[in-house]
């Protein structure tokens, strides 16, 4: 147990594991407890501050979140933010005013008063990510108003409870110095310690999944990319040869993956790792199959059926596997978690894609509560190889969804030298970080061309990369011309069958990032 932390009571907002995030990054452990924990279960964190966090309720829902409002006279400084405020006026007599939707925006706030620690050193206007809804109006005894917009409360204080609220939402991008009026709340207020580090995440990362597995067996399935490697790593940390990753070749990965994944799991890492190369087995079932999702639920369900073999395989020669390792993150959570969280397993149980039932495993996700970066930060304290870390997302189904219309083994191979030269050159170009994806798409179009004094007819490459935050939305980059040039010429002269290169210059939406 952390000697210090702050506890997030967590009221159902989208943005709880944001808070969490934004004060991780101050180096300060936090712990988000669902709002309807005991009393004695927020004391057996070693709390030396409580946030209320917003939620989507009203105080006078019938279903509002219920929490002990004994929380607020327990000593500690508490900060409520937005939901968090409401809690606080409605349960120390003061009065909300309930609104009928809940509206979010901009909105320009006055700090009324600049004393306050609160707002120490931050302007006498800020401009804040406010969430408009019910609205405090008259406050409980002892509180004064800190900030305000221009009709509504922003901000309260009662100093000699040591309870601080605010309306809007200072973990968000969108509240300018937001993190500076954590950061006060942090240390001025709670007088929190900057010690809680990437390292201290691992160390007590291993040691809770050590303690969780005890003498237990656990699996992994493998794809190479930075989610699964890192939670694979961390388990092996934890438990080493007790784990067992399993890495499927499906026949749409691209170059040389087979084997890069491996020499960098096995060999740089020291996973226990067994390679499967089904290759064969995937690209027969994909024979004659041109429909987009015909080919991914059989790339999906090839892929069940090979990890489900190697897991009963592993679970007979070593005497039962009780877990299985996945590499989810935050954002794959889609489910807010605690107060609504008995979905956030289903998710779950979907990303695993149908392991036998009869194996019944236990999920260990030791990267759930982190985003991306905050999961390369950590492979990188594991001192994984930044080309593993750096990866830009590749597909479950792979080249699968990038060779339109049927996959063959011929064609899986002229499209992975065309992404061979793409990812080359995009690397070369110093470019491949700074972009959310970029890749080849083999299009089974043939067009005339000519080469020497030869005539062509041969295959259209694609050229597709994108910027984009999340996966959700995207935009098209524009490649500099002597990028493009050298990948053109580079795909035309070097991969015989492919005589055209064309870009892709649509966004998303409408398009989609794949083809497929
Ligand atoms: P789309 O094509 O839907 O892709 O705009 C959004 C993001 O998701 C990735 N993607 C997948 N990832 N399994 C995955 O693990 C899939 O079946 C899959 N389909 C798309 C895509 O590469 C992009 O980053």
């Amino acid at each position: 147990m952390h000697p210090s932390s702050i506890v997030i009571l967590d009221f159902g907002s989208q943005y709880v594991q944001l808070i969490a995030r934004r004060i991780r990054e101050q180096n300060v452990h936090s712990v988000v407890l669902p709002c309807t924990a005991k009393i004695d279960e927020i004391r057996a964190q070693n709390p030396i501050g409580i946030v209320l966090s917003g939620g989507p309720c009203s105080v006078y829902d019938a279903a509002a979140p219920p929490a002990d409002p004994a929380v607020l006279s327990l000593g500690l400084p508490v900060l409520g933010i937005c939901y968090g405020l409401q809690f606080i006026a409605h349960h120390l007599g003061g009065r909300v005013r309930s609104a009928e939707k809940r509206e979010y925006g901009h909105a320009e706030v006055d700090v009324i008063d600049r004393e306050n620690p609160l707002f120490a050193e931050l302007p006498a206007t800020m401009q804040v990510w406010m969430s408009h809804g019910d609205e405090a109006l008259d406050l409980p005894a002892g509180f004064h108003l800190t900030a305000k917009t221009v009709n509504a409360v922003a901000g309260i204080v009662n100093p000699e409870k040591r309870i601080w609220a605010v309306q809007f939402h200072p973990e968000v991008h969108h509240t300018q110095l937001g993190t500076a009026l954590l950061r006060n709340f942090l240390f001025k207020i709670c007088g929190a310690t900057p010690d809680w580090t990437p390292e201290h995440f691992i160390q007590s990362t291993v040691s809770s999944i050590r303690e969780k597995v005890g003498d237990g067996r656990a699996i992994c399935a493998l794809s190479g990319g930075v989610d699964s490697s890192v939670a694979a790593v961390l388990v092996d940390r934890a438990i080493g040869d007790r784990l067992t990753c399993v890495f499927v070749n499906n026949g749409v990965l691209r170059k040389n993956e087979f084997e890069k994944v491996q020499q960098n799991l096995r060999d740089k890492l020291g996973l226990k790792l067994v390679a499967v190369d089904a290759s064969k087995r995937f690209l027969g079932k994909l024979r004659g199959v041109t429909d987009p999702e015909g080919k991914r639920k059989i790339i999906g369900n090839e892929f069940i059926a090979v990890f489900d073999d190697e897991a009963l395989r592993i679970a007979q020669e070593s005497g039962g596997v009780g877990w299985l390792v996945q590499g989810t993150l935050y954002p794959d959570v889609i489910e807010s978690s605690s107060v609504n969280g008995p979905s956030q397993t289903i998710k779950s149980h979907h990303n695993v894609g149908g392991l036998p039932e009869e194996m019944n495993l236990k999920l260990i996700e030791p990267l759930r509560d982190l985003f991306k970066d905050e999961v390369r930060r950590i492979g990188r304290d594991l001192g994984m190889p930044e080309d593993i870390l750096q990866r830009q997302p590749f597909p479950g189904p792979g080249l699968g969804v990038r060779i339109l219309g049927e996959v063959t083994a011929e064609r899986v191979a002229l499209l992975q030298e065309a992404d061979e030269i793409v990812v080359t050159e995009i690397k070369n170009a110093g470019l491949y970080q700074h972009i959310w994806q970029s890749f080849a798409v083999l299009l089974p179009v043939k067009s005339v061309g000519v080469m020497g004094d030869q005539r062509t007819y041969a295959y259209t490459c694609a050229i597709r990369a994108v910027h984009s935050e999340d996966g959700m939305t995207a935009d098209w980059v524009p490649l500099p011309y002597a990028v493009l040039k050298t990948i053109s010429s580079r795909i035309v002269n070097e991969v015989r069958g492919i005589n055209r290169v064309v870009y892709d210059i649509t966004s998303k939406p409408p398009g989609t990032i794949e083809w497929e």
